[in-house]
């Protein structure tokens, strides 16, 4: 099929380079030139496993083009996606503006028949909105056609999630324009469940949601864990082991960020006030996570009383591992915080940290590897679960550190391990490992009494 997708970000550039894979024509559409430019040498903007050598196959076979030019991509397209941002706007509700303006380059550009595929997350009935701007544009008798198409993939595994997702849900008004997502779809061999176009735009809703309630929910769990002493690691796996509530998304941590989860729940939000409904859930499901974002900071403080002048090294910048992604990221909180306080930062990412410096406060610096953050920190935050943090952290804060003593978001080491080599360890949702009976400063300050 001859498939145009206006958007190159991360749901645009998977989409239409998986697409093209499983054999249709693609050409991908997006005004930033250098970008265009970059795409077209088969280099993609982002850091996503097995992208590159697809985009480079799929260029090579003349089924991947990338282009500046909206009437390139539309004349001829009998299918086009839009994959757009839908930024956060003030008031939590998605900011809709490129979604309108695609949907008009897509009605002044097409030449036949076409089937509109949404893929940006939008809200409620924006599906239709969207059918009208292109009908009050297209030039000739061309039926419009609308439908919405959801997409699940998660960062750091959406070429492998594309191949492999649990469900595709089409959205659509007729038996018709389900059937043609269908038969593009038939190469990815995954189940299809085929809606009303407003249910498909809920269901992505609501997936989110759920998945960050599970996530605010554990981190609630872990909260009063530790003040009753229950270990978070126990609780999460024997909770999880009831297939009803199955065992992902249990990890406790510092809090969900990223592109989707903050913007989605946020809207979701902003969509049920529109309706009158107050979905009080939701909304402590994100005052959770704000509070989640700030834990080991406050835990440090009550530690030391005070981080001022004290260097602390912050390891794991993106909001998770396997991405560079820096949006909503938990160190961006953390460094804030520390920075206000007084403390000198110093920050490793393995790849996030190019992207890191454009939203950090500009004093951090940045170390080339762990060995070097750790070298002379008083302190480390561990704020992502990298593979290579994982491995390194621990070993080399007992090995470089006077006074080894690590606050763990992610929960990485198991208390054995931290006990075995004297790293005075504190985590989220379990009680702390080797911690001082009364610390440092404050034995200071019972002497000056
Ligand atoms: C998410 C959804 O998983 C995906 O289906 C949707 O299409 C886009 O949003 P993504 O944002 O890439 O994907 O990341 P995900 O792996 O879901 O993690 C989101 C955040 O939750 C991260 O900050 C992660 O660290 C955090 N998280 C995840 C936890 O704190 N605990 C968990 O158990 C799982």
């Amino acid at each position: 099929m001859k498939i145009a997708v206006i958007g190159t970000g991360y749901v645009g550039l998977v989409t239409g380079v998986c697409l093209a894979e499983v054999g249709h024509h693609v050409t991908c559409i997006d005004i930033n030139e250098e970008k265009v430019e970059k795409l077209r040498k088969g280099i993609p903007p982002i850091y996503e496993k097995g992208l590159d050598v697809l985009m480079i196959d799929n260029i090579d076979r003349n089924r991947l083009k990338f282009t500046t030019v909206h009437k390139e991509g539309l004349s001829d397209a009998e299918v086009v996606y839009i994959a757009v941002g839908t930024p956060q706007s003030a008031d939590g509700s998605a900011d809709l503006t490129y979604i309108y303006q695609a949907a008009k380059d897509i009605g002044e550009h097409v030449n036949r028949d076409v089937l509109v595929v949404t893929k940006s997350t939008v809200p409620l009935g924006t599906n239709f909105q969207v059918k009208e701007i292109v009908e009050d544009h297209v030039k000739g008798p061309f039926k419009v056609e609308v439908a919405s198409n959801p997409e699940f993939l998660r960062e750091g595994s959406a070429v492998y999630d594309t191949f492999n997702g649990d469900r595709i849900v089409i959205g659509t008004e007729t038996e018709e324009a389900a059937a043609i997502l269908e038969k593009i779809n038939e190469p990815f061999d995954i189940p299809v469940l085929k809606t009303s176009i407003t249910s498909a735009e809920m269901i992505k809703y609501a997936s989110n949601a759920f998945l960050a309630t599970k996530i605010s929910f554990i981190n609630e769990i872990a909260s009063l864990s530790e003040k009753v002493g229950a270990d978070i690691s126990d609780v999460a796996k024997g909770v999880g082991q009831d297939h009803r509530i199955g065992s992902q998304f249990l990890n406790a941590g510092i809090g969900y960020g990223g592109s989707c989860f903050p913007k989605d729940t946020q809207a979701l939000v902003r969509i049920s006030e529109e309706v009158e409904h107050d979905f009080k859930l939701l909304k402590s499901v994100i005052d959770v996570n704000a509070r989640q974002k700030t834990t080991l900071f406050e835990k440090a403080k009550k530690r030391f009383g005070t981080l001022k002048g004290m260097r602390v090294a912050l390891l794991g910048l993106a909001f998770k591992p396997e991405t560079d992604d820096m949006r909503e990221a938990a160190s961006i909180e953390m460094a804030n915080a520390l920075t206000a306080e007084g403390a000198e930062v110093i920050a490793y990412d393995p790849i996030a940290m190019e992207n890191a410096k454009k939203v950090l406060p500009e004093s951090v610096q940045y170390a080339e590897n762990i060995e070097n953050a750790i070298k002379d920190a008083t302190v480390v935050f561990i704020l992502t679960d990298w593979k290579e943090i994982k491995e390194k952290a621990l070993l080399f804060s007992s090995l470089f550190m006077k006074k080894p003593i690590i606050f763990d978001g992610r929960n990485c080491y198991s208390q054995e391990e931290t006990e075995k080599v004297q790293v005075e360890y504190y985590s989220v949702g379990r009680s702390a490992v080797n911690e001082r009976a009364i610390h440092d400063s404050n034995k200071q300050l019972a002497a000056s009494f």
